[in-house]
């Protein structure tokens, strides 16, 4: 059983579509999975078609009120979901001053691991108690990332944060990979900062590389993964592609 947290500090930066449709391949693909949502906006709980306001999420997990397998739903063969809701905000800041908050959430997996082959997290756009105890729970970290100024500024933080918590916490922790997203081959700019990117983290970069496309945002709003959506499209092939590079590299 593999832990995968996907993270990126900055907000916007497909995460959650990211999460969402690897979710989806590695179920597909006879792997059983589970998606966790830290992110009090819950993206990923509204994406996978669960009405968020009205289910038990995983603030209720950390609160003591319910126990991790009553807060499992099913979105369909092969994979689960644990659902998030605005509660988490108020609730983290008061978390945090806890002993051993980091490992929260890694105490809780622990009892469920043996039910699933991979288990997905999806972060918050913060370097916060969420995106703490999902590095904290995670064996194999994704950062994804836009190839844009702003989004390659806030990487060293991030390395930083990573590396915090591996030292700290969790010195199992590995980066998979970086993955660039919402990418357009045909802008100049971007093709320079995927230059600047390859030459500085080198292979650490995935060598595929999610385009912006239109389904992929269709596929969320309509509740699916884009493979579902339109299996034909740029997106479908590209998140099929980088499932696979992912495999082979766990
Ligand atoms: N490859 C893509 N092409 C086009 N649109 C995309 C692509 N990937 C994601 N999007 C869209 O970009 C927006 C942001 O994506 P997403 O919600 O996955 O990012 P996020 O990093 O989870 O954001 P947040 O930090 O707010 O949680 C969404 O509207 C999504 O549908
Ligand atoms: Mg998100």
């Amino acid at each position: 059983m593999k832990v995968i947290a996907v993270i990126n500090q900055k907000g916007g930066e497909a995460k959650t579509t990211t999460v969402r449709n690897l979710s989806y391949i590695f179920s597909q693909n006879n792997k059983k999975v589970l998606t966790i949502d830290m992110d009090a906006q819950g993206n990923l709980t509204t994406n996978s078609g669960i009405l968020k306001r009205e289910v038990n999420t995983i603030v209720d997990v950390f609160t003591g009120s319910k126990n991790i397998n009553d807060v499992i739903i099913n979105v369909h063969k092969n994979l689960d979901h644990i659902p998030n809701n605005m509660e988490m905000s108020d609730f983290s800041l008061f978390l945090e001053k806890s002993a051993g908050w980091t490992k929260l959430l890694k105490d809780y997996i622990k009892t469920i691991k043996n039910d699933y082959d991979y288990i997905f997290i999806d972060c918050p756009p913060a370097l916060d108690f969420c995106t703490y105890n999902s590095l904290g729970a995670a064996d194999e970290v994704i950062i994804t990332l836009q190839a844009e100024e702003n989004s390659v500024e806030g990487i060293s933080d991030l390395i930083r944060s990573i590396n915090m918590i591996r030292e700290r916490d969790n010195e199992n922790l590995n980066v998979l990979g970086i993955a660039i997203t919402k990418f357009k081959k045909s802008t100049n700019l971007q093709n320079q900062f995927y230059n600047l990117l390859k030459n500085h983290f080198g292979d650490l970069v995935f060598e595929t590389v999610i385009r912006d496309n239109i389904k992929i945002a269709e596929a969320n709003y309509n509740h699916k993964s884009v493979v579902q959506f339109d299996k034909n499209s740029n997106g479908a092939k590209d998140y099929i592609a980088l499932s696979i590079e992912i495999l082979n590299r766990i």
